[in-house]
């Protein structure tokens, strides 16, 4: 196990920079999460550190030792990509004892290994199949599995369940923590999937363009997003962002959509303001309530438990929930409200959190 620093790394492909400046610790044990839309870096991030991919600049260190110049093999870390090769040849157990037979080690030893492995991944009824002969989601397990064995200094994860059915995704995920939790081996993991990232990770990075747009506690980057476009990006349905302009500065008021709220804030705005608001704060019903404000449905999205609503209100565009017994339909007239605690302000010119 181990803690890996990146201390002003940079990297550019020819002229072309892609991680500006990373300046980073992931703590021994932890589950980091690199969070961002394709093309952010992700993939690179991940290669340097594997050792696949040289950097320009800074270093990268595991346990305060440098390794900017160590092979892949010499770092001690395990891959486990998108599309995985398993050797077509050989069976379940054969394929996960690979790594240990390559060290020589006793047999006994490797059985021993094996078995505990094909426990941990529930993999024991198919041990003697070949990968043809497995589903796409054992398959990846069984990848999973050769990766786990060698107990790395650092698992290295680009996007590990991608390719996954929707339904797989979200049972993978929750063994994959269950794996971390029993191994606490540092992991290193990528995604464009903000729920995977959300519901995986004890830190998250969000990334945009190479460089960090905020990093933390998955729950901290949820209730207190830096910038508009992680508020925008982590949580889904995406963040509502409503335009104000500032009505009055002491105490601030802004003007939204002809009503004024007084958001809570840090920091003065300089000019307008854009409130973000979840969707799930936002709730719709029939019935006039209290602050409520009128809007016009124009889409209803069953949810289960509860309807998403898409609402117009004047001119700007709404998400919100309403309970299932609410009887609205595109074109209901209906209100809605949201609490203003809920609301976060974000500067209107840099995208800021206020
Ligand atoms: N070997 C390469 N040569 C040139 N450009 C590359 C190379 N690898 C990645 N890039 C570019 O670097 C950027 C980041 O790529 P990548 O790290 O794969 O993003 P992500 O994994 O987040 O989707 C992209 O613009 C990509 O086109
Ligand atoms: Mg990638």
């Amino acid at each position: 196990m181990a803690e890996v620093k990146f201390e002003k790394v940079k990297k550019s492909f020819k002229d072309v920079m892609v991680i500006r400046e990373l300046d980073l610790t992931i703590e021994d044990g932890e589950f980091f999460t690199f969070v961002g839309p394709s093309g952010c870096g992700k993939s690179t991030i991940l290669n340097m550190v594997a050792g696949l991919e040289p950097l320009t600049g800074g270093r990268i260190y595991f346990d305060n030792i440098l390794v900017n110049e160590l092979s892949p093999k010499d770092r001690d870390v395990a891959m486990v990509f998108q599309t995985y090769a398993l050797y077509p040849h050989m069976t379940v157990y054969e394929n996960i004892a690979f790594p240990l037979k390559m060290k020589k080690l006793d047999a006994k030893i490797v059985d021993r290994e094996v078995k505990r492995i094909v426990g941990i991944l529930g993999l024991e009824e198919f041990q003697q199949r070949k990968p043809k002969e497995l589903s796409g989601g054992q398959r990846q397990r069984v990848a999973l599995g050769r990766a786990i064995i060698r107990k790395p200094k650092v698992f290295l994860m680009d996007e590990p369940l991608s390719n996954l059915d929707a339904r797989l995704r979200i049972e993978m995920r929750a063994e994959l923590k269950r794996i971390h939790q029993d191994l606490k081996i540092t992991t290193i993991y990528v995604t464009h999937d903000q729920g995977e990232a959300m519901s995986l990770s004890d830190k998250i990075a969000v990334l945009l363009q190479g460089e960090i747009q905020q990093s933390g506690k998955p729950l901290d980057v949820y209730l207190k997003p830096a910038n508009i476009f992680v508020g925008g990006f982590i949580g889904s349905p995406p963040m509502n962002f409503l335009t104000c302009s500032l009505q009055n500065l002491r105490p601030v008021e802004v003007n939204c959509n002809g009503l004024i709220f007084s958001p809570i804030m840090e920091d003065m705005p300089k000019k307008g303001v854009i409130m973000g608001i979840r969707p799930e704060d936002v709730s719709i019903s029939v019935e006039p309530s209290g602050d409520s404000v009128e809007v016009s449905v124009s889409l209803v999205e069953p949810a289960g438990s509860f309807n998403w609503v898409d609402a117009q209100w004047g001119r700007v565009k709404i998400k919100g929930t309403a309970k299932v017994n609410e009887d609205l339909k595109a074109g209901s007239r209906a209100f809605m409200k949201f609490s203003v605690e809920k609301v976060t302000v974000f500067d209107a010119v840099s995208g800021k959190r206020l």
